[in-house]
């Protein structure tokens, strides 16, 4: 079965074609970057313009270098949000015009939940369910810092979420701050690893052991003040220190949260799934293996940021989990309104 994924949340216009949930066939990204650049952060009507200029040749590229025609796709997935709304609907008229004149079945898609797929992706073809789930995940991103509880695939029950900035926001102010360029995450992480982890003392966020919730906003005040001091004084700031000690507090923050989370779910956790552009982060991946006592997996690098192959791959799993009335409404459905609302839905996590 070929999946089309087509994502358009935010700043990176995504095609991708995927068979049977795992082999990607092609994953393309046209990325905006250079647009946003000289504005400090995406402009939603920048965004929305470029999305409308690519998503056309970037879909006849995509079914050309995975060698398929456009019959050949069985499902077309699209990212429903959250995300932009003009950016989002660039990519959902897209979808609902090729299901149309393709007479394909069309199923909308969470993205945050995607990201998740990402690391699942990663995981390759042969590690079987039952070695991963049930299990915690984490999406960072510069919109979402969200910890899930995971019995299957396509079970999403919200365990926390952040109280205020996300991670990786917290990552491009403090770096907007440091005149690093946007986004942060990357400059930030270059910097740090010529720093000393503790050279500043950065406050623990959330740091009661009976609360799940996460925050960003103490952090950033903290760096906001601390770099200020410096630039009253005309000194130079040590960039690499401060990088250092940010990103430390900023990734432990989530260590902890996952750490406490693992015994508050009614199942042990198998595994620990960490996707997002945050992701993308070395030193995550390293007190990750030092903190965690869980196989954790994260997604490589080209499925951590805004990728279609994670839309894709999750619309399969929705699919092959229905029971076979869905599925065969959702194969003689064309209509987006006839979809039910499962594709979208997570639980909030209940203790008892
Ligand atoms: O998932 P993503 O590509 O887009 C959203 O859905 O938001 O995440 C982008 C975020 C940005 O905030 C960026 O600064 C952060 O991920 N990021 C990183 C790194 N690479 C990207 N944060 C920390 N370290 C990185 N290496
Ligand atoms: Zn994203």
């Amino acid at each position: 079965m070929i999946v089309l994924g087509i994502e358009s949340s935010c700043d990176d216009t995504a095609i991708a074609l995927v068979e049977n949930g795992k082999k990607v066939l092609s994953s393309l990204i046209s990325s905006q970057w250079d647009e946003h650049k000289k504005f400090g952060g995406v402009v939603p009507e920048i965004a929305a313009r470029s999305h409308l200029s690519s998503i056309t040749p970037l879909f006849r590229q995509a079914i050309q270098s995975a060698g398929i025609s456009e019959q050949d796709i069985d499902l077309i997935a699209v990212t429903q949000g959250p995300g932009l709304i003009g950016a989002l609907l660039v990519g959902i008229s897209f979808a609902k015009g090729l299901s149309s004149a393709l007479q394909k079945p069309l199923m909308p898609v969470n993205h945050i939940h995607g990201h998740i797929h990402g690391a699942i992706l990663g995981l390759g073809q042969d590690l079987p369910d039952e070695q991963v789930f049930p299990c915690l995940a984490l999406v960072a991103s510069g919109g979402h810092t969200n910890l899930y509880y995971m019995k299957s695939p396509v079970h999403f029950s919200l365990l926390s979420a952040t109280k205020d900035d996300a991670c990786g926001e917290c990552f491009d102010k403090v770096a907007k701050l440091l005149d690093l360029g946007y986004p942060g995450g990357p400059a930030i992480e270059r910097l740090a690893t010529d720093g000393q982890r503790h050279a500043f003392k950065v406050p623990k966020a959330m740091n009661h052991k009976d609360d799940l919730m996460f925050s960003y906003s103490g952090i950033k005040t903290f760096m906001a003040n601390l770099i200020n001091q410096y630039k009253l004084k005309g000194q130079e700031l040590p960039l690499a220190d401060l990088c250092s000690s940010f990103q430390e507090e900023a990734l432990m923050q989530i260590i902890r949260k996952i750490n406490q989370a693992k015994s508050i779910v009614p199942e042990k956790p198998k595994s620990l799934l960490i996707a997002g552009g945050v992701a993308a982060n070395q030193r995550f991946r390293q007190l990750a293996a030092e903190h965690v006592s869980l196989k954790s997996y994260f997604p490589p690098l080209k499925y951590c940021s805004d990728n279609a192959a994670m839309i894709a791959a999750l619309a399969w799993q929705h699919f092959q989990q229905q029971d076979d009335k869905i599925r065969s409404a959702l194969e003689g459905s064309l209509i987006w309104d006839a979809f039910p609302r499962y594709p979208f839905e997570e639980y909030l996590f209940d203790p008892s």
